[in-house]
This record gives C-alpha cells, sequence and structure tokens, in this order.
C-alpha cells in the first residue's frame, strides 16, 4: 500500500480539534458518527461497568440486542456460545462485508478510578473489547440509515472469547462467514491501542500480529540429598541449560529478515533447599510471523529440551500448544481500506503500521478463510504522549473515547466502499 505522509505527534486529522465549536465540518461519515457519540459512548461505559469472560457472556449479548434493536437487522444468537450475529440487507443484490467485534474481558482488577470501572472484581475490559463493540454498533446504526444505497450484504460479528478461547474459530463452526446467505467476500475488524495517537489508523499489508503458541518442558531426574549431587540427576540444571539453550536456538535459526520471540515464563522445580528434585518445569510463550516459522520452531524446541536433557542423562518432556495464528491482512484489500479510511478520516489519520506487533488475535482464523485486514486504531488517553499509555491488558488502560467515532466511520466507510465495488482485487 501506499503509506500516507506520517503526521507528528497530535497532529492528526483533528479528530479532536474539529469537535471544537466553530471548527470546521469534518468528513461526512466522521461527522455522522460524532452525532452519535452520546448514545456510543454511553453504551462503550454501560458494557464496561459489566464485564464477563470467556465465551458466555449473557449480559454483554442482551445489552448489544437492545443496542441493535429496531435497526431491522436480522439478528441471531450463537449455539454454543453468546456470540452475536446481524446481517443488514441493502435495497439491492451485491457482495458480503463481513465486520467484527470482540466482546469478552479481561482478569484484571480494574485500577483507573474512572466513575464507570468495573463493578465486576477481578474482570475488567483492559484490552479494549467495549469500545469495539460500541463503534461496531454505532456503524450499524450508521449503515442502516444508508440501506437505500448499499449493494449488497453486512454481517456484523459480535465474538466472544477473544482472549485465548477461540471464539472466532466456534463462530466460524457455526457458519458466521455465511451468516448473510453467502459467504463473506471480504472481512474487516478494528483493535483499539492506545499507545497510538488517538484517532489514528495503522495497519500494513501481511502480518499484522503473530502467531502465539505455548510450550511446556518437564524434565525428568532423579532427586536425592543436596549434599550428594552427585547420587542423583539434578533436573534444575538441566533446565536452567535450556532456557539458555531455547534463546540461542532462536537467535540462530531465523534470517534478519525475519521475526519470532520465545519467552520463558514460568520456571519451577523442588519444595526444600536441601532436596533435589526428581523433576523440573518451564513454560513460556512463542511468538512468530510466518507458518513455515511457526512449524520450524515448534520442531526445535521439542528438539532442544530433549537433546540438551539427554546429554545429562536426563529426560525431556516437551509440549507445544498450538494458539492464534498469524494475523495476516491481505495487501490488495489493505489498500483498499487505506484508500477508505483516508476519505473517512482524513489524509493525516491514516499510516501504514511500521512492523508487525507480535500480540496475537483469533480474527486471524476470520483471515485465513476470508480476504481482509484488520488495523489498529489510536485511543491515546488525553493527556499522555502515546508511549506513556498504559499498554492494553493494564489495569490502568484508558481508551481516548474521542476516538470512538473515527472507528464507527472507520467501519462504515469500509463498509460502503467495499459494497459500492470499490475493492481491489484480493492479492493472492
Ligand atoms: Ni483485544
Amino acid at each position: 500500500m501506499t503509506p500516507a505522509p506520517r503526521a507528528p505527534h497530535g497532529a492528526q486529522d483533528s479528530a479532536l480539534s474539529q469537535q471544537c465549536a466553530g471548527a470546521p465540518a469534518g468528513p461526512p461519515l466522521l461527522d455522522a458518527a460524532r452525532r452519535l457519540a452520546p448514545e456510543t459512548v454511553a453504551l462503550r461505559r454501560a458494557l464496561h461497568q459489566c464485564p464477563e469472560e470467556g465465551l458466555d457472556l449473557p449480559n454483554t449479548q442482551g445489552l448489544l440486542r437492545d443496542a441493535l434493536g429496531g435497526l431491522g437487522l436480522d439478528i441471531r444468537g450463537g449455539r454454543t456460545l453468546t456470540s452475536l450475529t446481524a446481517v443488514l440487507s441493502g435495497a439491492a443484490d451485491g457482495p458480503t462485508i463481513l465486520l467484527r467485534a470482540d466482546m469478552d474481558a479481561l482478569p484484571v482488577t480494574e485500577e483507573t478510578g474512572l466513575p464507570f470501572a468495573s463493578r465486576t472484581p477481578g474482570l475488567m475490559h483492559a484490552c479494549g473489547h467495549d469500545a469495539h463493540m460500541a463503534m461496531l454498533v454505532g456503524a450499524a446504526r450508521l449503515l442502516a440509515e444508508r440501506r437505500a444505497q448499499i449493494a449488497g450484504r453486512v454481517v456484523f460479528m459480535f465474538q466472544p472469547g477473544e482472549e485465548g478461547h477461540h471464539g472466532a474459530r466456534h463462530m466460524i463452526e457455526e457458519g458466521v462467514l455465511q451468516a448473510s446467505g453467502h459467504t463473506a467476500d471480504a472481512a474487516f475488524a478494528l483493535h483499539v491501542h492506545p499507545r497510538l495517537p488517538a484517532g489514528a489508523l495503522r495497519l500494513r499489508p501481511g502480518p499484522q500480529l503473530a502467531a502465539s503458541d505455548r510450550f511446556r518442558v518437564l524434565v525428568r531426574g532423579r532427586g536425592g540429598h543436596a549434599s550428594a549431587p552427585h547420587t542423583t540427576c539434578d533436573p534444575v540444571p538441566v533446565a536452567c541449560e535450556i532456557v539458555l539453550a531455547l534463546q540461542t536456538m532462536v537467535t540462530r535459526s531465523l534470517s534478519t529478515d525475519d521475526r519470532a520471540v520465545l519467552s520463558v515464563t514460568r520456571l519451577a522445580a523442588g519444595t526444600a533447599t536441601g532436596v533435589i528434585p526428581d523433576t523440573a518445569e518451564l513454560g513460556g510463550t512463542l511468538r512468530t510471523l510466518s507458518e513455515p516459522t511457526r512449524t520450524m520452531l515448534h520442531e526445535k524446541i521439542i528438539r532442544v529440551a530433549q537433546g540438551v536433557a539427554a546429554a545429562h542423562g536426563a529426560r525431556a518432556e516437551a509440549v507445544v500448544e498450538p494458539g492464534y495464528p498469524v494475523t495476516v491482512n491481505d495487501p490488495g484489500f489493505t489498500d483498499f481500506v487505506v484508500r477508505a479510511a483516508t476519505g473517512a478520516l482524513g489524509r493525516n489519520a491514516v499510516d501504514e503500521l511500521t512492523a508487525p506487533q507480535m500480540t496475537a488475535e483469533d480474527f486471524a482464523y476470520v483471515l485465513q478463510a476470508v480476504p481482509g485486514a484488520l488495523a489498529f486504531l489510536g485511543v491515546c488517553p488525553p493527556g499522555l504522549e502515546p508511549h506513556e499509555a498504559p499498554s492494553l491488558h493494564s489495569p490502568r488502560m484508558e481508551v481516548d473515547e474521542d476516538a470512538i467515532a473515527s472507528g464507527i466511520a472507520c467501519h462504515a466507510a469500509v463498509a460502503l466502499a467495499f459494497l459500492a465495488g470499490g475493492a481491489t482485487e484480493p492479492t493472492p
């Protein structure tokens, strides 16, 4: 895609300044989205106060069902999870685009001190999914008002269980990609990002987010008295050596064009200082940006763990549990989103994401089946520089609610342009 000129800090299309009294009118969809602000911000706050976790989110589903009522959408709940799928049929026939928002919260105790903070101890919308839902409801409203000019269908996919519960995969199995009676031709999602300027849109062709997999290694040695290690097969130094060998393995396995992150985040052994234990355990996460690299590193994790253990006469049982795949943006659709979003938000709001992020998203499953893209929407809170903002998943994560209008306008612009035939051909 052709990146737009980069805006200096705080100079993105003035999503904020245009709201000042007397400011010139912004692009039409953004202005329309801003007029919805009272209801979309109220919905976001209502959702924020009542976070739910996992695949069973009945209260969240109920709030969304109420908010989507009266728009003339065909609304259906999931069979095995509390998803919600709403279909808007335009005045004429045409293609189908799917827009997604995720619904679930995180096991985090909120520390923002906001008046609408979570009322559920131990749960918080710390990943911004409350804003995602409010933005997609707002987009549904804008698009429903423009039904007469729509040729085709819009599927609004409200998805539980993004935070490690594979909710998107469950919804695909339940037929969300065919919810309109036609297989979706394209798919789009937004994810808020507190470390980008409010209202800024960032995406890139190819990998936008990483695959995320977990690994566990159990080292089996032979315990004994700590004063006589020569009579044992001590698993503790073996586990330590495996940690270092895994790090070396990653640096020696990848070309400089490729990237991966392997972090050992758990290490456990023993119960007493005087006893060499029988076993030691370690575990961590692997993040990769391509399926060949992912497969190669899975094999090497197991080989390194088993090989190091064998060198010391111990045994390692190593497993890699696959998580979400790489989130890959279709290059042609990404270029199209850049053009549609630039029209809706202004040239300075849209830019190329310079490098993939090593977090993961289960929208990856949708993008494996349908050409599309996921984009980040900046929501840096007012008064902070982006690098100072508490990150996603932080108990202090906050969203600049003025950016919600940008998200609504972006969703609506992408859908309207796609259904008007503005999409470029998906790039193989
Ligand atoms: Ni998230």
